[in-house]
Parts: structure tokens; sequence; C-alpha cells
């Protein structure tokens, strides 16, 4: 372990005592305040607006509608994705794509003024007939772009269906919502031609490109903050309709504009996991040999934009299984587009397939660890190529041990406490491992100081404090000398956050750099008296201080080197990115929940007695902030098989359960016991740390777990999230 290994949040300490500016707070002058009025149905046209009334209203600085706005240059040619249509134009002519669509948008100068004015906003429709139920459009079904979408297929098509012991059922997860605390906010404003956005994002960069299509003009021309966020799960990986709403109304009168929007809104206009409907088919030999595998999904998108996620990808390679076939549809509905949601279709598809196996190895009488086991895949098949490193047996194991595994019975019903049922089940997840090119500045101050830059955002999962490590474990200055500058436009280029993408890519920048930016000081101190006629190679750099490796009495402070140079910094700025050699490899983390569940067989309660989460994530490079991210992880999952699910009142096409009142996630007082494991173990080939990805492993296989511990406690089979206690009476 480093001494860097476990050091505390660096921005912990602003974010709990409120000196965190989040994008809504900046204070701006002059600011003014917008909310967005919905569409009160969910597919047609609008026949009239009137917001006379509104614009009386006082304080009113503007109401924007289709009928008036300055359309922005970029609709009219607007850089389309390949087949994959295109954000949503907001109020680019009157028809109505969805229930809550923005229609309007009000500006007051005082937020009570605001939130007044846009109630004397009244529309009057043309409805035509929507389509908000993915169940009634299961044949409306299309393949989406894109080359990981194509349908899949390895040995003989179906080839499950020859087998000794086959099993075929549908799994149905239905649309749940990011909803951070952070409600989805912006405050737009424009110098000259050039925006100024400060909002929640999950990339600095990507909003850049997007508003600068939008609007015609170049990415460099945007200027981005989104300094700090209240989480985001994937909200944050779109340019929303909102942001461009309030960009809109700031050019309009001139003055910025804050827009946040309301809880509600969070429910239907800022993306969420896509309801899908999947089919699995399995097949193996009685001593529990898989032969054959189908996975097939079906998944909604919206009229406007197509979404597509990786939802049937891992069955192609998690198991040894010589007959794989993958189908990926998407079908249209009439609702906002949905978004990558932690885990995203990996968390999705191994809701099917981690159910699956567990119902198949209870057909085959087997231990459903032992079922995995005897399926090990030992290389990818899909890629036929070799794992770069892969330690999901140790984590089946240390998870077994933890949950006390050896007090499961295969038999369902057969062990109890006191009154309660009780069940164990375990799912497995897993996740590419990628790694983005990263630019970061590093520089060293007179003071002695490291200074470490890069646009990357942190949604959460601690990336400033991951950066913190690294710079100091490579350059030796204390963690608490160490001054991230991060989040915004103008610094280095960062990628986006998403894709558990950020320690790797970010992470090996910071190494590299730091690395350049330690030789470059050697370099200088060559020039200096003390260490005259040594080597470079014979200097060393620790603690703030040069030395020679063969004589250490002969020192020179960094300070001192950058002080008798008369230099104000010392810097390296360096692009990072992934190696050629890396493409030879298949570069994956696992993961592993088990759970313990009880549940009253005469209430149908389900308690979480206990989680433990195992994760093969190459090297930990902060075991606090990478628990935090597990145990944030399993805590989703659970949301997903327990409690999630957005309700569609589907006569109306309006969403019923937007609100935290209605809509359930899971509380503390939901999970009685939860651990975390690591491997640790390095990575030889992903990077220089020998990092994996992280954030959306920890999600992947947490609901199938709970869905086969209730089983296991049961006998009943829930195939359709979330496990509410009617369906287990
Ligand atoms: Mo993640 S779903 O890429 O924020």
């Amino acid at each position: 372990m480093s001494k860097t290994s476990n050091i505390n949040r660096v921005d912990g300490f602003a974010k709990v005592t409120g000196s965190a500016t989040y994008s809504a707070e900046y204070k701006t002058p002059g600011i003014t305040y917008a909310c967005l009025v919905g569409s009160t149905i969910a597919k047609g046209t609008i026949k009239s607006i009137d917001t006379k009334k509104a614009e009386w209203a006082p304080g009113v600085l503007a109401v924007i509608t289709h009928l008036n706005v300055d359309k922005p240059a970029g609709y009219e040619q607007p850089k389309k994705r390949e087949n994959l249509g295109q954000p949503l134009q907001i109020f680019k002519d009157n028809t109505v794509r969805y229930y809550d669509q923005p229609i309007a948008l009000v500006i007051a100068d005082t937020f009570e003024r605001m939130q007044y004015a846009a109630s004397l906003i009244k529309a009057e429709y043309l409805k035509e007939e929507h389509s908000t139920e993915l169940e009634k459009v299961k044949d409306k079904g299309k393949l989406p772009g894109g080359e990981r979408a194509k349908d899949y297929n390895r040995g003989i098509l179906d080839g499950y269906k020859n087998a000794e012991v086959v099993l075929e059922e549908e799994y149905t997860i239905p649309t749940e919502v990011h909803n951070p605390m952070e409600l989805a906010n912006i405050i737009a404003k424009w110098d000259g031609n050039k925006p100024i956005l400060y909002t929640k994002s999950q990339g600095v960069e990507g909003t850049r490109k997007s508003v600068g299509n939008v609007f015609g003009i170049p990415a460099e021309d945007v200027e981005v903050h989104s300094e700090y966020l209240g989480g985001a799960f994937g909200m944050g990986l779109h340019t929303w309709p909102y942001e461009i709403a309030a960009l809109i109304g700031s050019k309009k009168i001139g003055k910025p504009v804050k827009l946040v929007l309301h809880r509600e809104q969070m429910f239907t206009n800022v993306g969420f996991r896509p309801y899908t409907i999947q089919k699995m088919g399995l097949g193996a030999t009685k001593d529990g040999k898989l032969t054959g595998l189908t996975h097939e999904a079906l998944a909604m998108t919206s009229n406007y934009e197509d979404f597509t996620e990786a939802t049937v990808n891992m069955s192609r390679f998690m198991y040894d299984c010589a007959n794989v076939s993958t189908k990926y549809r998407i079908a249209e509905l009439d609702t906002c587009t949905p978004i990558w949601m932690r885990g995203p279709g990996e968390a999705t598809g191994s809701f099917a397939l981690e159910s699956a196996i567990d119902e198949l190895a209870h057909k085959l009488d087997l231990d459903p660890i032992e079922f995995r086991k005897r399926n090990h895949a030992e290389k990818d098949l899909e890629q036929n190529k070799p794992w770069s490193s892969k330690y999901l047996l140790e984590c089946y194991e240390g998870g077994m041990e933890r949950i006390g595994w050896k007090n499961r019975k295969n038999k369902p019903g057969s062990v109890r406490e006191g009154e309660w049922l009780v069940g164990y089940g375990m799912g497995t997840g897993t996740f590419g491992s990628f790694r983005n090119p990263t630019t970061v500045k590093a520089k060293f101050l007179a003071n002695g100081s490291l200074v470490l830059q890069c646009s990357v955002n942190d949604m959460g999962p601690g990336t400033a404090t991951m950066m913190t490590a690294i710079g100091a474990e490579i350059t030796g200055i204390p963690t608490e000398n160490v001054i991230i500058e991060m989040g915004r436009s103008g610094l280095p280029k960062g990628p986006t956050q998403g894709g558990s993408a950020t320690t790797s890519s970010v992470g090996s920048a910071v190494h590299d750099t730091c690395n350049l930016l330690v030789s470059k000081t050697l370099g200088l101190a060559t020039e200096n008296e003390t260490f005259k006629n040594i080597p470079i190679t014979d200097l060393s750099f620790a603690n703030g201080a040069i030395s020679s490796k063969k004589d250490t009495k002969k020192s020179v402070s960094l300070v001192s080197l950058l002080n008798n140079n008369k230099l104000e910094e010392l810097s390296v700025e360096n692009e990072s990115k992934g190696s050629e050699e890396a493409k030879k490899y298949s570069i994956y983390s696992f993961s592993v929940h088990f759970v313990k569940v009880l549940v009253n067989p005469n209430l149908g309660k389900i308690r979480i007695a206990h989680v433990v989460s195992c994760a093969d994530i190459g090297t930990v490079i902060n075991q606090k902030t990478s628990a935090g991210q597990m145990y944030g992880g399993a805590v989703g999952g659970i949301g997903m098989g327990l409690m999630e699910s957005l309700e569609i009142d589907h006569r109306f096409g309006r969403a019923i359960n937007n609100n935290f009142a209605d809509y359930h996630v899971p509380v503390n007082a939901d999970i009685e016991k939860q651990e975390v494991f690591f491997v640790n173990k390095k990575d030889p080939i992903s990077n220089p740390m020998g990092t994996k990805g992280l954030g959306e492993t920890a999600l992947v296989g947490m609901a199938p777990a709970i869905a086969n511990a209730v089983f296991n406690a049961t006998g009943k089979r829930v195939r359709d999230l979330p496990i509410t206690l009617d369906k287990i009476l």
C-alpha cells in the first residue's frame, strides 16, 4: 500500500461545508430567473399558445416560444450523427413529441415572479395518438447504427435449442431515472457571440461541441464551467434542451439567465434508463457445460433521436460457450430520449443474463457459483483475444467467504431465521476498461506546490482526489501541496467523465506528465553548481528535493532550484493515450455482488440483510473513494432490484410518480450490512498504473443478485423489475 492510497477526499471539506460552488450558485451580477413550461399532451401540435398574461405580469423580461424564438444558426443544418437522429431542437416548431416537452421559456427578474408568470401560460393542442408503451410496439424494433449494435453470432445460430437442458425466459426492466441530488441547472450568458455556461455536465469538451453545433460556432468559442457536480449518474452525458433554452433566453434579453429544472422535470426531460424487454435462451449439458446462449433485447428510444447501449454485449464473452447469438433492437416511443444510466446497458443486460444463469443452474441442481466456474471464460471469445488480467475467480472466493455462502441451500425456502425466509444470491458484472486521450498540465510552483490542470469533471467518484494521489506519489510532493484545477474549459483537454474511464485516462495522464515534469526538473538541476559533472541518471527527485543518488548530501530543494533560476514555475503539458500493445488484449473489469435477503412469507417484505461486493478493477488508487463507488453502485443496484420504476399513465403518456415521495430509492435503513472487497492486483496491460474501470461495474450484476437471492429464499422467480412485494406473494 502506498502513502497516498487512503487519503481523504480533497474536495470533501468544500462539499460538506457548502463552500463548493455548483453551477447555479455562481454569483452573477444582473442574474435573471427562468423556467420551462411543459406540454400537457404526449403527441401532436400546439394549436395556439397564449403568453399575453405572462408577458404583462410584473417583472417578466421575456416569454419565448416557437412563435417568437430567434432560432439558433445550427438549427437549419444540424450536424447529424449518422443514423442517430438529433437532439430535440427546442422551440423549433409547434410539434409536441413527448409529455412535458418544453413549449415556453419564461424569464423574470425574480424567482417568484418567474414562477407566477409561468402559471399564466395556456396552450391549446391538436392531439395525435401517442405511444408510450414498449410492450405494444414489440414488432417495431429497428436495428440501430453502430458496429457493436449489430447482430452477433458465434457457432450455430440459436444453438441453445439443441442442448440437453434448455431454458427460455423473458425479462423486463422498467424505465429508471438518474435523479441526482443536484438538479439539472445552468447559468447561461453571452460575451458577444460567445456563450458562457455554468452547467451540470459530465463533459466540458463535449458540451462545448454540442453547444457550438447548435449555435453554428466553433467549440473553442464556447466557455463551460462545471466544476462541482452533485451527482449525475449519466444524465450529464447529453447536452439537453434546457441548456439551449437558457442560452437562447440569455441572448434575447442580453442578461445572464439562471434555469434550474424542477424535480418533476428531472423525470421527464433529462433522460433515463430505457425500458427494456429481453429474451434469453440458454442450453447446457446435464453436467453443467453451457453449449448455447442467445440474448435478444428490445429497448425504447425517442421519436427523434436513437439511443443505444451495450445491453446484450456481455453475453458474448462472459462465459465459455461455443454457440452464442445476440440481437439488439430499439423502438420509438413518444418520450424524451433515454441516456446512459450508471452501469448502463450492461446493468440491464446482466439482469437477464445473470438471472438466466441462476435459473439454469437451478434446473441442473448445481450451485450457481459451481455452474459459473464450469463455464469460466479463459479468454475473450468475442474478440478472440487474451484477457489483460482477470481475477473473477478471486471475486467469487472473496464473496463466498464474507457472505457465508456455505449456509446457502440449493433448495429454495429451506433456510429460516425466525419468521423470515433466508436467501442467498449472487450476480456477476463486467465493464470494458477504456483509456481516452487526455492532456494534463503539471507544474511546480516556486513555493514547492504541484499544480495539475485538466478540463475533466468530477461528478462524485473522487477524480480530484485520484489526481492528487497520483501526482503526489510520482513527485513526492505532499498531498496537501497539490492543487487541482479542473472542470472548466480553457484547461488542457480532458475526456468526458463516463464509461468508468476517468482514472485510467486522466490518472494515466497525470502519471505520465508528472514523470516528464520530474525529468525536466532533474534536467534543470544538472545545470546547478551542486550537481556539476553528475549525469542526470544519477539524480533523483523525492520529497521536494533533487539529490545525487551516490552522495545524498548533495541535495537542492525544488524551491531553491526554481528561485535560483528565477522561475515562477516549471511546467509540462502532455497528452497521454492508450498503447498499441493494449489493443492486443481484451481489457475488462469484473465484479460479483453477493446478497443475503430476508423475506417475510406473510407480508412479502424483503430486507437486504447483507451485501458483499467484490471487484477486480486492477490497481486500487484510493481505497476510500473506490469503496465509496462500490457502495454507491450496489445501492443503485438495490434500487433497480427492489424499488425503481417510472410509472407512466399510458392514457396520457404522462409520468405519475415524478417525485421522491412516489419514486423510491434505497436509504441507509434499507440495507443492514454492506461490505466491499477489491482483489487489487495490477493489470499489466491497461495503463502504467494497472487500473481498470470501476464506476459502472459497481452496479452491474447487483439487481440479478437480489432476484436470485429472493428466489433462493422463496422459490418465486421474478423476471420483471422491480421486485415489489405483490410479485412474491
Ligand atoms: Mo456513466 S452511465 O458513463 O455516467
